[in-house]
């Protein structure tokens, strides 16, 4: 069991405050720009966790991202982390089902319901969320943010920072390339290049 600071004090924190706790960690509060959840105290900041290590064991990084700028948010978070040389937990949901020769890395987030396949690499600020399918053999690398439901098929290779958005479909053996979005419900089949957004067609008005 250990002391954890979570950042980030809003929605996605209450899942991963959730996790945290099934697998027996102590919350001690939370660094954020605003604390939303009044139940833990508020340590200010995340600079302020530079000073106050005496406080907690680990850091875990709750904030979610739903597109780009989310997204640079959470790199700037880990490099910060990095830069101090600040540790960081993954925090694995006990309801998620991990394979053979797996391998996880620092500050992963991992929520209930997950299914990671054998032999698949998730690199250090990864979060995967409620649902998501892993297939074999994937690599994903530093933060990389896969919403609920997405399914990666096996040998997928996602680089870094790369946002994939709910329920979407990744076929096997592509790679997606660094800084890309993959919007909601998109069906992935072939090599996506870096700094790239990718939409299915929305659903329309048919009938009011
Ligand atoms: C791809 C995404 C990041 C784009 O967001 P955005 O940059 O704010 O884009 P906008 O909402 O301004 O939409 C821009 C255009 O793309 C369309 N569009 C946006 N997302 C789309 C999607 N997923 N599929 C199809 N079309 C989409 C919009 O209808 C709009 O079209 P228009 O200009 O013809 O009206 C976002 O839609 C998305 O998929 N986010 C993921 C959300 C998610 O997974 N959340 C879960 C968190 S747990």
């Amino acid at each position: 069991m250990a002391k954890i600071a979570i950042i980030g004090g809003g929605g996605f924190a209450k899942e991963v405050i959730e996790v945290a706790k099934m697998q027996g960690h102590d919350i001690v509060g939370i660094f954020a720009l605003e604390n939303s959840l009044k139940e833990y105290p508020y340590l200010g900041y995340l600079e302020e966790a530079v000073t106050k290590q005496d406080e907690y064991d680990y850091l875990h990084i709750a904030i979610g991202a739903v597109n780009a700028k989310g997204m640079q948010n959470r790199k700037k978070i880990l490099e910060f982390i990095k830069e101090n040389n600040l540790p960081l937990i993954s925090l694995i949901s006990p309801k998620a089902d991990i394979g053979e020769g797996v391998k996880i890395g620092d500050g992963v987030y991992i929520g209930h319901r997950v299914i990671v396949s054998c032999d698949s690499v998730i690199s250090d600020g990864v979060l995967i969320n409620q649902g998501a399918v892993i297939g074999h053999d994937c690599k994903i690398a530093e933060n990389v943010s896969i919403a609920p439901l997405v399914f990666l098929g096996g040998n997928v290779a996602v680089e870094k920072d790369v946002m994939i958005g709910v329920r979407a479909t990744i076929r096997q053996g592509v790679r997606i390339g660094h800084n890309s979005i993959v919007g909601m419900g998109s069906i992935v089949i072939k090599n996506i290049l870096p700094n790239s957004t990718t939409l299915q067609m929305p659903s329309k008005i048919y009938r009011q």
